[in-house]
This record gives structure tokens, C-alpha cells and sequence, in this order.
């Protein structure tokens, strides 16, 4: 008789606002090897994408929309000390065992991210996983050992009836050495960058296509442009920006993905393309912080939205990120030529900017 699969407890660290798209992402790419649990209550587990999983666990280090993804234990127990008991610390074991057979030999040091993680408890067990496993203690080490709460708890007790040892802890060890939204092709760090998990689900947002002629305008270090080309191939995909240090960078990480895309230095407010050229735009322009100015921007976002709209089809998508909320509501509001489909707010190191996915009217 087959062995039963075995069915793994597995989440994934979203940006939150994006907990949707990496829940489609999921079951469009892994099908019935996930089960997408849904969280008990809207606003519940935001930055949070928990599932079950059958099947080999490498299959999650290619999701591309998550910025990490963890394999999960809930110990029933009432605190953390018992985690060092024969029986769980071996549970422990096996799961970093799972996690470390991803990739095997890639991991090198241990790190445990604990609220308390100097107390003695913590410190033990950072200490004697550190020892059991042969690898190193390390401030942002390969291998991520996370103890928390649980947020596992079955959904069928009510909350207020619940004690500690009903909740229990979380064990969550992290499937790859950094995480998923750190990419390989990023050879050329940015200031300003775009997350990398964050511009592919602005890719996917648009609907992607083969026969896209597509544009990143601005595009800084090419991440729109790459991530989008990682989705799907495109009949012509062109990354623009005024900057020759931005292009350089993006030349170079275009490169290391073995992408197939033109870059051109240009300003977005005159581009080299012709009147409803374009099936799909995304850009993610200057935020005012790292890169620009709020009183550029003011100048700068209805030229480039009236450029795009100038070289954009009739019904084509545009996907584009600003923390310029209130400008670029303004601006959207008065315009004739861009209708919003959907806004998604996203958090992104401390900020909220906000994806508007616009489809050109006409
Ligand atoms: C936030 S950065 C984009 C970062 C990019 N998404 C990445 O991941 O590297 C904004 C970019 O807009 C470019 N930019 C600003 N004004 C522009 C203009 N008028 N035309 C073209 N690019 C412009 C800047 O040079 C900068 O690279």
C-alpha cells in the first residue's frame, strides 16, 4: 500500500494588502497540493498566508509573490519551556530537517526570532538547536527559527474561551536562507528599489499576456520590468528611465535574468513611442522620499500620466505604485483618459503606498 503524503503546515510572510493575490498565486501554481486556509476574520492575520501542503516542499520556493515562506508546528503547550522537552525538541528537529532538505547544504547559521528571544528559555533552545543541527548562531542567519504564539489555534474555539495551552506556540522555520523576495538576478542594488514580491504581484495584476507590448516607465534597476518578464513572455518589453546610473544598474540585472527587454534613456513625460502603442504600463514612480521631491512630483505625475495615456491602446492596463496618495487620487479623479479598476493598499517598511490598477478608457 502507498505511504499517506505527508500534509505539511505551512504560511507564507506577505506585504500585507497583498495576502489575495498570493492566495491566487498559490492555487494557481500548486493546485490541489495546497489547501488556502482562510483567516477567521477580515482584518485577521494581515501579512499572513496560511495553507496546507502535500507534496514536496521545494515546490514552494518558487512562489514569487511572498516574501518568505515557513514550514509550521503548533505545540500544545503553555509556554515556551516545554519546547525543550524530549518529545518537542525532537518535533523541532524534524521540522528543520524538512526545511533544510529544500536546499540541502546551503544553510550555514541558526537564527531565532522570538519576542523574548534573551530570555533563559530562548537562549537555551537558540543554543542547543545551534548545537543539535551544527550550525552557528547568527544575527539574520540561513536558517529563520520564529516561536510565537499560536495564530493555529483551531477556528472552531472561540477566542475568549481559549487558554494559553488551548492557543499553544508556533514553531515556523523558513524554507530558504534569505528570503524569497531577495531575487538572484538583483546583481545591482538601487536606492528606491521596488520589493521584488511586490512588483510581481503588480504584474500579475495586469493580466499579463504573450502578445504584450509592454512598458515600464521609470523604471529604475529594471524590477518591474524582470518580474513582469518573469510571468510571461511579451511580443516587446521596453524599461525607460531619464536616470543612465538607473539603467546601468537595470542593464546589469536584466542580464543576470536572462531577460529579453530594450532599455532606453528617456524622459517619461516624451516618450519614443508612438499615439496607442502599448497594451501594458506599470511603473512605480518617485515617492517624494528616497527618490524625488513631493513638489517635483506635483509637476512630474499628470506630464507622466498623460504621456502614458498618450502611447497606451484603448483598454490597456496600468498598474502603478505611489505613496502620492492624495495626488495621485486628484489627478486620477480628473482624468478623462485612466479609470481605476482596483486599488490595493500595500505596507512596504513602514510606508502605505497604494497599487492602482487603471485601464485606459476609449
Ligand atoms: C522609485 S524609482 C523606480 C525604482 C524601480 N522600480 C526599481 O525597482 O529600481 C523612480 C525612478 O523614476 C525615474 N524618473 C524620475 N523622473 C523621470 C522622468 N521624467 N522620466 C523617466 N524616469 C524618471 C528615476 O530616475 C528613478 O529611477
Amino acid at each position: 500500500m502507498a505511504a499517506k503524503p505527508i500534509v505539511h503546515l505551512c504560511e507564507a510572510d506577505v506585504a500585507e494588502g497583498l495576502e489575495e493575490i498570493a492566495r491566487e498565486e498559490l492555487r494557481n501554481k500548486l493546485g490541489r497540493q495546497v489547501t488556502v486556509r482562510q483567516p477567521p476574520a477580515a482584518q485577521a492575520l494581515r501579512g499572513i498566508v496560511q495553507f496546507t501542503h502535500t507534496g514536496d516542499l521545494r515546490a514552494l520556493t518558487t512562489l514569487k509573490t511572498v516574501q518568505a515562506v515557513f514550514v509550521v508546528k503548533r505545540f500544545a503547550v503553555p509556554r515556551p519551556k516545554a519546547l525543550l522537552g524530549d518529545e518537542h525538541f525532537r518535533a523541532i528537529l524534524d521540522l528543520i530537517e524538512q526545511a533544510r532538505s529544500t536546499q540541502p547544504d546551503t544553510f550555514r547559521s541558526l537564527y531565532l526570532s522570538a519576542a523574548g528571544s534573551d530570555s533563559s528559555v530562548m537562549r537555551r533552545l537558540k543554543h542547543e538547536l545551534s548545537q543539535r543541527t551544527h550550525l552557528v548562531l547568527a544575527e539574520e542567519g540561513d536558517l529563520l527559527v520564529r516561536v510565537r504564539p499560536s495564530l493555529w489555534a483551531r477556528p472552531d474555539t472561540p477566542s475568549s474561551n481559549m487558554t494559553q495551552k488551548d492557543r499553544g506556540w508556533d514553531v515556523l522555520v523558513r524554507l530558504s536562507p534569505r528570503p524569497l523576495a531577495t531575487r538572484s538576478w538583483r546583481v545591482c542594488n538601487f536606492e528606491g528599489a521596488l520589493n521584488a514580491a511586490v512588483a510581481h504581484a503588480m504584474a500579475l495584476l495586469t493580466r499579463p499576456t504573450a502578445q504584450d507590448v509592454f512598458l515600464n516607465l521609470a523604471c529604475g534597476s529594471g524590477t518591474l520590468l524582470i518580474e513582469r518578464l518573469t510571468c510571461a513572455p511579451a511580443r516587446l518589453a521596453v524599461g525607460c528611465d531619464m536616470s543612465r546610473e538607473a539603467l546601468d544598474c537595470a542593464q546589469r540585472n536584466v542580464a543576470a535574468a536572462g531577460c529579453n527587454a530594450i532599455l532606453w534613456q528617456c524622459d517619461g513625460q516624451r516618450l519614443p513611442l508612438a499615439d496607442h502603442s502599448v497594451d501594458v504600463v506599470c511603473a512605480d514612480l518617485p515617492f517624494g522620499h528616497l527618490v524625488g521631491s513631493h513638489g517635483q512630483n506635483v509637476t512630474l505625475y499628470p506630464r507622466l500620466l498623460a504621456e502614458a495615456a498618450r502611447v497606451a491602446k484603448p483598454g490597456a492596463r496600468f498598474a502603478l505604485i505611489t505613496h502620492e496618495v492624495r495626488l495621485t487620487e486628484s489627478l486620477l479623479a480628473a482624468s478623462q483618459a485612466w479609470l481605476i479598476d482596483r486599488t490595493v493598499r500595500v505596507e512596504l517598511g513602514g510606508l502605505h503606498p497604494r497599487i492602482y490598477l487603471l485601464r485606459r478608457s476609449g
